[in-house]
């Protein structure tokens, strides 16, 4: 039993070139798109709120370290994208580079980065569903079914009924075979950043100085707990990756497409973080689900809250779409590859989608979204990716040694330092979150270790068929 034996990198790569029938239409601007339609969402809408709690107007530094850490593990994102341009992201690299026991777990901890993604997002969209809905009829779901068990200091809640009924909606539609076109996308990324930049015009007037004093009411401490948690409004440019084999000039435009899509989201964030944090005391979102609309609320602009409320909630169902997609594609690798059940890389012959694969995903991510605070997941959520993300870091290093004759159509530039760097950022982030998050990330981890031993590695394809 070898737990380092790799997949053959040249069969990948020729195997991709010759068995993809995938058209090669992205360019850099959809590849921009794309990225600010996957990334854009909860963490913008929702987690500013919590963020301004634990950092003050300060918030805009933590946007701005998170932000960094994500560009470094980009710029190897984009290496590694360009050199091996096949689905299956990080797991199928660390497949690639380092063997299968790594690749295995790093795949583990990617189904409860994006099945918690899927909860969290559900989540930040059911708050500003269920303000959009009172604002309009003035109808509240029954208290106990608006937010998970203890989610609402002083109120008894049990259930969120609305973020689980859009994650089964979700999952309804995508086991139907409906995919987010392109176009819709580039509709829904125009609706997102038109209602952003409406609540930075509007909201401008409103801003009171005096807000941002003290601007770091808990020092550096706060600043980096703040980014920690922060991290996850910068998920899903690792989905740019995923379309390497779809890119016209994958070594110039995939790159462009990561860096230019962060680069737009962290200038957003930051204006969006100082307007609000301007215009409301942070101390007031303590309890506040949807802070961006809020803001407006308090400046008396009701009618443009209404607008933001219709624009966040769309632009978080894009975004559940595109986690949910991701995540039964990071089913369908492992299990295609032998170390999940046969189960997850079936594909229902009329539909063309993994619809059993889809449901068990949906179902898991609704009673989560149903039971867990929306704090809780982003931290778990953050593990994950961290951990995932240094990864990749860690793969660039490793395949610069073992197979440096392979074309790099991109090349991480400042080798190693920049990708250990990388990592570093990476592991104090992690190193912020509570305690807790580090328990069950590590039981999550030792529960995948054990599903290996037992039964991964003996059905492994490539430990059947080593060639
Ligand atoms: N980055 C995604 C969001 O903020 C997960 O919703």
């Amino acid at each position: 039993m070898n737990f380092f034996r790799k997949k053959n990198i040249d069969a990948m790569i020729s195997g991709a070139q010759s068995g993809s029938t995938l058209k090669k239409s992205l360019g850099t601007w959809d590849l921009v798109m794309m990225g600010i339609g996957a990334i854009i969402g909860t963490g913008i809408f929702v987690l500013t709120g919590k963020g301004a709690l634990t950092a003050g107007p300060a918030l805009i530094i933590s946007f701005l370290v998170a932000g960094f850490a994500c560009a470094l593990c980009g710029l190897a994102y984009a290496e590694f994208a360009s050199t091996i341009p096949v689905s299956g992201s990080v797991y199928t690299y660390t497949y690639a580079s380092i063997g299968e026991l790594f690749a295995w777990m790093i795949g583990w901890d990617l189904v409860l980065e994006y099945t918690l993604a899927l909860s969290l997002v559900a989540v930040g969209w059911s708050g500003y569903f269920q303000s959009l809905i009172k604002g309009l009829t003035g109808f509240s779901l029954p208290t106990a079914l608006t937010a998970a068990p203890g989610a609402v200091p002083g109120s008894t809640t049990y259930f969120n009924l609305s973020a689980a009924l859009i994650i089964l909606l979700i999952t309804f539609l995508l086991s139907r075979g409906v995919r987010e076109s392109a176009r819709i996308n580039n509709l829904m990324v125009i609706v997102k950043l038109g209602v952003i930049l409406l609540f930075v015009l509007v909201g401008a007037k409103y801003v009171r100085p005096e807000n941002w004093q003290p601007f770091a009411p808990f020092g550096f401490g706060g600043i980096v707990k703040s980014a920690a948690v922060m991290f996850t409004a910068f998920i899903g440019f690792d989905i740019v990756s995923s379309a390497a084999e779809e890119t016209r000039d994958p070594g110039r435009q995939l790159p462009r497409g990561i860096l230019y899509s962060l680069l737009i989201c962290v200038v957003l964030y930051v204006t969006v973080s100082l307007v609000m944090t301007g215009i409301v005391p942070f101390a007031q979102f303590a309890g506040v689900d949807h802070p961006v609309s809020l803001a407006l609320q308090v400046a008396g602009q009701n009618w443009v809250a209404g607008f933001i409320d219709v624009g966040a909630i769309l632009g978080m169902t894009t975004v559940l779409l595109v986690v949910m997609f991701g995540q039964t594609r990071i089913f369908y690798s492992m299990s295609r590859d032998g170390l999940l059940p046969k189960m997850f890389s079936k594909v229902d012959a009329k539909r063309g989608t993994p619809v059993r694969s889809t449901w068990f995903s949906g179902i898991v991510a609704a009673v989560l979204g149903g039971l867990i605070s929306l704090d809780r997941l982003a931290e778990l959520i953050n593990i994950g990716t961290l951990a995932a993300f240094a990864m990749v870091s860690v793969c660039v290093l490793v395949l610069r040694k073992t197979r440096p004759d392979l074309p790099r159509k991109f090349r991480c530039p400042g080798v190693p330092y920049l990708p250990l760097l990388a990592i570093a950022c990476c592991l104090y982030l992690m190193s912020q979150l509570e305690r807790i998050t580090w328990i069950a990330f590590f039981i999550w981890l030792a529960i995948g270790l054990v599903v290996y031993l037992t039964y991964s590695r003996h059905r492994s394809v490539l430990g059947k068929d080593p060639a």
